[in-house]
């Protein structure tokens, strides 16, 4: 039987959570007295029929996401860029490798020169069973681990030259670093590392504007693009940003 490559469940805590909440509602809708009387207070236990379904929706939406909808998303961000395959890449916050193995494919369905690198730091709240190990292992279960190369760094401390990357990739990495100044620094690293020409490609369910505008003050040519409403979640948008020559 061929073992298939495994991508990990994004922010696994967070899909727990919406299934877990919505279950328990449903089971208090559906078992506990219709009404229930807390002091003076009357709650109609009927009434939490609609958070369970709200939260089972949402933890259905983020499952599929997880299956399916991840892997049209990296199709969707890789298909902005006219491919050569001779690029340099690098992958920010590649988790277990989805971006990095598509853009691997890339360059190898061209039998290109090209490469790609993948960084991160590994971790498991961000990316379920997340590691360097896992990741190469998907990357030799693609068949394209000659093209990749992992570095476990934080996107805020990139150890490349100044102009490595033809194409930096990430998604829903950046939202991870918390604080506004470390998320610069990231930023700031991205662009540093980028060729002349160069484009990132940047998606994150938030803070888009953020990146959007300090790549613009930059003097890079932005724009925005949505990804599916339905398939990514929460909603992706993607930021594609070219620096200047
Ligand atoms: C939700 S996962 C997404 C992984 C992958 N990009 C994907 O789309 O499947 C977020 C990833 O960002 C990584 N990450 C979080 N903060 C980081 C940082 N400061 N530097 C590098 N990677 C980071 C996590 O370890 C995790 O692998």
């Amino acid at each position: 039987m061929r073992i298939k490559p495994d991508y990990g469940v994004d922010a696994p805590g967070v899909m727990r959570t919406f299934f877990l909440l919505g279950f328990a509602c449903l089971l208090f809708a559906a078992f506990a007295p219709h009404v229930l009387r807390i002091g003076s207070a009357k709650i109609e236990t009927g009434s939490f029929f609609w958070p369970a379904g709200f939260l089972i929706g949402e933890g259905l939406l983020f499952l599929l996401y997880v299956k399916y909808g991840k892997f049209r998303h990296r199709d969707f961000m890789l298909g902005t860029h006219e491919w050569r395959g001779d690029e340099r890449v690098l992958d920010v916050g590649c988790g277990r490798g989805l971006l990095l193995a598509g853009a691997a494919k890339q360059i190898a369905a061209r039998r290109g020169a090209g490469d790609v690198t993948g960084i991160d730091i590994w971790s498991n709240t961000d990316m379920a069973a997340n590691s360097a190990a896992a990741t190469e292992r998907n990357l030799e279960l693609e068949g394209i681990s000659r093209y990749c190369a992992l570095v476990s760094k934080p996107a805020q401390e990139m150890p490349f030259d100044d102009a490595t990357f033809d194409l930096v990739v990430s998604n829903l990495c950046l939202h991870n670093i918390y604080d506004r100044p470390t998320r610069r620094q990231a930023i700031e690293q991205i662009a540093r590392v980028l060729k002349p020409g160069g484009t990132a490609i940047l998606s994150d369910y938030k803070l888009t504007g953020e990146y959007a505008e300090q790549l613009r003050k930059m003097g890079f040519a932005v724009e925005k693009r949505r990804g599916s409403f339905i398939t990514t979640f929460p909603p992706l948008t993607v930021v594609l940003a070219r620096k200047p020559l």
